[in-house]
């Protein structure tokens, strides 16, 4: 017998500046993904929107190892697997696009198996097959999140937005892999440079607990990761200081990039987005841009048997 569940996640945007590997927030932004189960055995694929023609319909398939990872965790046999994504989240631009494939399996699966999984067990299922907990924790709870390891596996602080926030996404025509961009990283850092990170880490959480958006400017700044990956995304000092000098409280790279994000006031956010286009293509860059707000809602299963 066949059982269809669908499932709708959010794009997220991970680091925020000074929270690498740690702060992520979910963004309007969304994938659906239908997992059929039964039927004939093994997996199929078929995907629309972003992403078609370029992920993989094999064993590498990250929602299918979700899919399964949770079928072994409850101690299921794997039945037939027929995976449709209909993507909007752009691929291998640092807005999450692996992490939402990744929670929509592991949600689909738990819903097909009658939700035995709490997000603290699909937290730790995810971060085991994306690496690191900064995107897949806003995409399965949604608002902002701060996450980190202890006791052997990851957890999560989630908080809600101010509500004037928007999210200003500049995204240019090339991708760049999590991998590449983790490959420029030093293995160590200077002291100062951590000690900056922490303030600046702090204080970001602090702004966006209290709303006190003007402390953005200097809470999105970072030493840890976006100076090594300047390199690797033309433009990008420009993009940057081009979202400010419209009207943004701060930018910062999008995850591992290359989209740079802006965080903006709502009535101040309409000059933006255009402003971080021409700069990158000013570096010879095609861009186009998103205009996001914070998605409170996380994963969420919007059609089961
Ligand atoms: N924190 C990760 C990185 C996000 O910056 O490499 C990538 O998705």
């Amino acid at each position: 017998m066949e059982s269809t569940v669908t499932v709708r996640v959010p794009g997220t945007t991970a680091n925020c500046g000074p929270g690498f590997d740690t702060i992520g927030i979910a963004c309007t932004i969304y994938n659906d993904l239908t997992v059929t189960f039964g039927g004939k055995p093994g997996f199929t694929l078929a995907v629309s929107g972003e992403g078609a023609g370029a992920i993989p319909a094999n064993d590498r398939n990250i929602a299918y190892q979700a899919v399964k990872a949770v079928f072994g965790k409850v101690g299921r046999p794997l039945p037939g697997i027929r995976i449709s994504m209909r993507n909007s989240i752009p691929l291998a631009r640092g807005l999450g696009s692996s992490a939402a494939a990744i929670v929509a399996g592991l949600v689909a699966a738990n819903a097909a198996t009658g939700g035995t999984l709490d997000n603290r067990d699909l937290l730790a299922l995810a971060t085991e097959i994306e690496g690191h907990p900064d995107n897949v924790a806003p995409a399965i709870l949604g608002g902002i999140t701060v996450s980190f390891t202890a006791g052997g596996g990851p957890q999560s602080l989630r908080f809600d937005p101010p509500g004037e926030l928007k999210l200003i996404v500049a995204v240019p025509e090339f991708g760049l892999s999590t991998k590449a961009a983790r490959q420029v990283l030093p293995k160590t850092v200077p002291h100062a440079d951590a000690v900056f990170n922490v303030s600046r880490a702090a204080l970001l959480v602090g702004a966006l607990c209290r709303g006190e958006l003007d402390y953005l400017r200097h809470a999105l700044e970072d030493r840890l990761h976006q100076p090594y990956r300047a390199k690797l995304i033309p433009g990008m000092a420009d993009v940057l200081a081009a979202a400010v000098a419209n009207g943004a409280l701060g930018a910062a790279i999008s995850g591992a990039g290359p989209c740079l994000i802006a965080f903006a006031r709502r009535q101040a956010a309409g000059p933006i987005g255009g402003a971080m286009v021409r700069a990158f293509e000013h570096n010879g860059v095609k861009a186009a841009y998103l205009d996001l707000d914070i998605d409170s809602a996380g994963a969420k299963v919007i059609e089961a048997p």
